[in-house]
């Protein structure tokens, strides 16, 4: 490597400086839009928030019943472990639905749950609540108790609102994972979370067929979970499955053989609610902890006024409740604010491709909140699926995780909004548990920006001594005060926590690990992680995950994996490996490497791409430089290689 290369400026700061978007023009709300917003003036409600925070979310807590007042808003005596509504007690439960069986609510439909086999169902506001609460009897007599964890491995289906809703009635702690994940990966949550139950079903729907899930539960519990004691089945594709007398239960028997009211636990705003597992950094996934009382209060105050929900709103995130977005946006969020939502489960476009239009259309949904990697699959079929279908009953759109490119947000805006929709483009993170950084309504747009923070938030872009880097110019997001839906810790990991999240930068604040920059007019532009995370179709997934489950196969010596862009995915993975000697690089091989990320980690860790090499770039304390082969690979500078060992 030549000196001219390694005194240019830094890869990475060239990628920071790199203004990559260049958005000029405005999107201003129309008429319609402004009269039905909660909040008529954004730039007033920033400000007001931002003199009093704490005034501010108390303020929203206020929309909430407790069971006990708090005494104090925000505690930072122990920092960075903060707890939000000091001394109230209540459950999120009680505001989910146990409140709403006194009102009008009782008789709404909670969920309009559609499949891609064209199966419908749908349930009440009342009828939700006497499901929860029977499943919360059967928990009960399986002897679930208050802190206890339960693992949560199923479908986009009403059930996943059952279990979460009644493990909160009893104040255990529930752990969603992905039902796209293997067999391994879904052991190393159960384990990490010790969970006393897991609920699961017989199989899921993908693409026209089913695919049986508890035989992976099967494995993942006979690899050594021993704090498993019970599996509850949701019968659903009708797959042959082996039930194990004695630990294996029938959802639906054991709903039914409860009768009791049960009694909804009374918690400490600090209660944990749920555990959410997320990629970092390493091969072993983060616990992310929330609580009941600040979660609540943050998701509560976003969604009324980022998607300004009315009384006869049809909302639809197409996002799965196993990711942080469902929780709060799917389950939480919509039923506090007791609207109906559509949830769907299996892939938008199939059986046809205007299936997903066909849903608006029947349905007549007024906000549909959904992802840029789906936006951009829409695309590639054209504007012919979506002109089939009469999509003037959308009054908003939704944008969330990754940078929605400007191109995308446009045929979203013109194509499926009509322009009368605007796009509440929502950066926020499994972390933050609520919209951090994005619109309200009445927000004047620009195609690809996240706008700016919401009301109560103070968010900064800095370089790595925590300094405010110039305008335009790109940095580390950090966000410099508390809010009430962050996480609280790690699960049983606080050191962790302190580590990602509080030490990276200098100046105490709380690290996002993405990059952005900020205009002129104080816009957000969202570009990308920092660290090794990929985000491909929008799920984080880390380099060092891959690379540790390619490095448990047989034939590899190590492997280094980075993320290059993708025009559908956002990005993809590729891997450079070493081969072990009496091993040949082939086709077949590059087979087996995939099948075995995939059974490692499951079907979302795809790696695009497999290159194998002798050697790969190191630190001198023996860590691989990604962002050199990034560089490489990429044809960008290499930056500062002065840590390369060889
Ligand atoms: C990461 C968080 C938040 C729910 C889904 C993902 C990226 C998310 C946006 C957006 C640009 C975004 C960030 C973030 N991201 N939303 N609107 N614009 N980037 O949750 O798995 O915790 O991932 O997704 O990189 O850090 P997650």
């Amino acid at each position: 490597m030549t000196e001219q290369n390694a005194t240019q400026s830094p890869k990475t700061d060239q990628e920071l400086t790199e203004v990559l978007l260049k958005e000029e023009k405005i999107y201003n709300p129309s008429e319609e839009v402004k009269q039905k917003a909660t909040v008529k003036n954004w730039e007033e409600a920033q400000a007001q928030a931002l003199e009093n925070p704490e005034a501010f979310w108390e303020e929203a807590a206020k929309e909430l019943e407790w069971e006990k007042p708090w005494k104090k808003v925000l505690d930072e005596s122990k920092k960075p472990f903060f707890t939000w509504f000091k001394g109230a007690k209540g459950n999120i439960f009680f505001n989910a639905l146990e409140r709403h069986q006194k009102t009008a609510v009782k008789n709404k439909i909670a969920y309009i749950a559609e499949n891609e086999r064209g199966e419908k169902r749908t349930l009440t506001y009342g009828e939700l609540y006497q499901e929860v609460n029977k499943l919360a009897g059967a928990f009960q007599k399986l002897g679930l108790k208050k802190g206890d964890r339960v693992t949560v491995y199923l479908p986009n289906m009403p059930e996943v609102a059952m279990t979460m809703l009644a493990c909160a009635k009893l104040g255990a702690i529930h752990s969603v994972v992905y039902a796209g994940f293997s067999f391994m990966a879904l052991r190393d949550r159960i384990q990490d979370a010790g969970s006393k139950i897991v609920v699961t079903s017989d199989g899921i729907l993908r693409r026209g067929k089913a695919i049986n899930l508890k035989d992976t539960i099967d494995k993942a519990v006979a690899e050594g979970c021993p704090s498993v004691q019970h599996v509850v089945v949701v019968r659903h594709t009708g797959e042959k499955i082996e039930m194990k007398e004695g630990r294996d239960h029938w959802f639906d028997e054991i709903s039914q053989a409860a009768k009791e009211e049960v009694k909804t636990e009374v918690l400490k705003t600090s209660d944990p609610l749920f555990i959410l597992y997320t990629s970092g950094t390493t091969a072993k996934p983060k616990g992310v902890v929330h609580d009941h009382g600040g979660y609540m209060v943050g998701v509560n105050r976003t969604i009324k006024w980022v998607f300004d929900l009315k009384e006869d709103d049809i909302y639809w995130c197409t996002a799965d409740p196993g990711w942080i977005t469902g929780h709060s946006y799917i389950i939480y969020g919509p039923l506090m604010a007791g609207v109906t939502s559509i949830m769907y489960e299996g892939v938008p476009d199939y059986p046809q491709n205007d299936h997903i239009w066909e849903i608006v259309e029947r349905n007549k949904v007024t906000i549909l909140y959904t992802a840029p990697t789906l936006v951009r699959m829409m695309m590639k079929y054209g504007e012919e699926p979506p002109k089939k279908h009469d999509l003037s009953s959308l009054r908003l759109l939704g944008s969330v995780g990754e940078p929605i490119n400007p191109e995308a947000w446009r045929w979203f805006h013109q194509v499926i909004g009509q322009e009368r929709c605007p796009i509440m483009d929502t950066w926020w993170q499994t972390e933050t548990g609520m919209f951090m950084v994005c619109p309200l309504p009445v927000t004047p747009l620009k195609a690809g920006s996240a706008t700016k923070p919401f009301p109560g938030i103070k968010a900064a872009v800095v370089d790595k001594e925590g300094k405010p880097v110039p305008v335009g110019k790109g940095g580390f997001l950090i966000i410099e005060n508390s809010w009430p839906a962050m996480l609280t810790t790690l699960w049983q990991n606080p050191k962790r926590y302190k580590e990602t999240y509080w030490e990276k930068i200098p100046g105490g604040y709380y690290t996002t690990g993405d990059v952005a920059r900020i205009d002129q007019d104080g816009y957000y532009w969202l570009q990308g992680r920092a660290d090794d995370v990929m985000n491909i179709s929008g799920h984080r997934i880390g380099t060092a995950e891959i690379e540790s489950a390619l490095a448990s196969h047989e034939a590899v010596v190590e492997a280094g994996v980075i993320g290059k862009p993708h025009p559908v995915k956002g990005e993809s993975a590729k891997a450079f490996v070493i081969l072990k000697q009496g091993f040949a690089p082939s086709d077949e091989l590059i087979d087996s490497l995939r099948k075995q990320v995939r059974t490692v980690l499951g079907p979302i860790a795809i790696v695009e791409e497999i290159s194998f090499v002798d050697k790969l770039p190191k630190t001198r304390s023996g860590k691989i430089m990604r962002r050199v082969l990034k560089a490489q690979e990429l044809g960008l500078p290499l930056g500062d290689i002065s840590t390369l060992e060889d």
